[in-house]
């Protein structure tokens, strides 16, 4: 494991904390100091049972270690464990999220001025886009949400908790939802809200969501943005294929908006965050509260959350991040990002270019994103699904950690003898998400890795 900066990087930031509450008289909590550590020896030893999430040779799901500032400001915001549910229990921590919130709208290119926005952290993208789907519900009662057949499987489950009807639209041979098919949903007059994904969860497709919205100007709908994985390539688009660009460079037009700090954004988890275009959906959260909301007439924002408690922390850690790394085009934050997705162009050129080849890329072009996939090029579905899961298994003995995807053989190249059954059928693919900055540099060593393992599984 690397050294860990946070311990140093807490000990002088924690003195200082304690020395804000220095007019009250000192206390010693209890603790039994010899059996807590104790205790902690076990947890490390626990903690070691885990693929190491942490490692540029972790390349598998999407999983992005915490920022070390975002560490520390969280540990630090623990001394005082605020709960950004009322500003009774969390005055500061409920202005930093404000203030965070706020850059991550303006990232968007929403701002408070010229029309506003409503935003707030939640704890998972999942509870962000109930949220959004919960507000779309209210605002067109009756009416359909439809999203791309590779939208997350969390929107149909939504639907089904707030009892909205819901469809799949068939996906592209790139994994983007298909135009044409959304269309022949919007004739049907009964469409409330569109699911657009900015980053698919399997390949990191991007839905094409400048044409979507000019859709929305002939059948009028609610246009919701998934950007929970995908969010903040809003920061790259000159890294990004035109495409992809014209569809991150429409998100001002969005009605709602989720983005995961706790995928991309360098934030332990627990930092999801959901944005209104109008502010004055805010009406909607309206009740009464008998037990908070006593100590300050501004918003506690647990009037415009569906959740009550929640971590300050969380909002501590993300003000803390955001003021190191300003999300800001040509900024470090955007630097990273930039690296994860040239790693991923690097790997998908290399798996494209072997002689022999032994995997298939996928034939509609290179990784949208940061999301690389790959067939085992095999005479058979079978086949190639069992060699890439013998590979997976291969790779991680050399310490190399790719994920698997059920993904529709008709997306590679129709290699296989079965082909003319192949449309609707699935092959099991290697996966990689490529998230890490540290990912560039460490392509090589990826690479290596994973033709050794090919080699090994084939008896080569
Ligand atoms: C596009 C997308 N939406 C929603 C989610 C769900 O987010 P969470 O896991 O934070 O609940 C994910 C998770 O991977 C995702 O990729």
């Amino acid at each position: 494991m690397p050294i860990d900066p946070v311990p140093g990087l807490l000990s002088r930031a924690t003195e200082l904390l304690e020395k804000e509450f220095v007019s009250l008289p000192a206390f010693e909590p209890v603790i039994d100091k010899e059996k807590v550590a104790g205790v902690l020896e076990e947890v490390a030893h626990r903690l070691g049972d885990n693929y190491p999430y942490f490692h540029p040779l972790y390349a598998g799901q999407m999983l992005k270690p915490p920022h070390p500032v975002a560490r520390a400001a969280y540990a630090l915001a623990m001394t005082v464990n605020p709960n950004n549910h009322a500003r009774d229990g969390g005055r500061a921590s409920s202005e930093m999220e404000i203030e965070a919130v706020r850059a991550i709208a303006a990232m968007f290119g929403w701002a408070e001025s010229g029309g506003g926005f409503l935003g707030h952290l939640t704890s998972s993208g999942t509870l962000a886009n109930l949220e959004a789907l919960w507000v779309a519900g209210q605002l067109a009662p009756g009416k359909r949400i439809v999203g791309s057949e590779q939208a997350h499987y969390t929107h149909q489950r939504i639907s089904a908790v707030l009892k909205l009807d819901y469809t799949g639209i068939q996906a592209d041979g790139r994994g983007r939802m298909s135009l044409e098919d959304l269309e022949l949903e919007l004739r049907k007059g009964d469409v409330g809200t569109v699911v657009v994904t900015l980053g698919t969860t399997a390949i990191g497709a991007v839905d094409p969501l400048d044409q979507i919205l000019a859709l929305r100007e002939r059948y009028g709908f609610r246009v919701h943005v998934d950007g929970a994985y995908g969010g903040y390539f809003r920061l790259i688009p000159e890294a990004l294929d035109e495409p992809a660009r014209r569809a991150y460079l429409a998100t001002v037009e969005a009605d709602s908006i989720v983005i995961d700090p706790h995928k991309h954004g360098l934030q332990p988890y627990g930092c999801g965050c959901v944005l209104f275009r109008d502010p004055s959906v805010g009406r909607l959260y309206k009740h009464d509260s008998p037990y908070t909301y006593f100590t300050s007439k501004q918003l506690h924002l647990g009037e415009i959350s569906l959740e009550c408690s929640r971590a300050g922390a969380s909002a501590v850690a993300l003000w803390a991040t955001q003021q190191l790394l300003l999300l800001a085009p040509g900024g470090e934050f955007a630097q990273g990002l930039a690296r994860g997705r040239s790693a991923a162009l690097e790997l998908d050129r290399r798996l494209r270019h072997q002689e022999p080849p032994r995997f298939q890329a996928l034939a509609a072009g290179p990784p949208e994103l940061d999301i690389v996939v790959w067939k085992v090029a095999e005479q058979t579905l079978a086949h190639s699904s069992h060699w890439a899961n013998e590979i997976f298994v291969a790779c991680a003995t050399q310490d190399l950690h790719l994920a698997l995807v059920q993904l529709p053989q008709s997306w590679f190249q129709p290699t296989d003898c079965d082909s003319h059954r192949a449309e609707s059928r699935m092959v099991t693919c290697l996966r990689s998400v490529l998230m890490k900055p540290e990912h560039a540099a460490w392509l090589d060593s990826i690479w290596e890795r994973l033709m050794a393992s090919w080699a090994r599984v084939m008896g080569e």
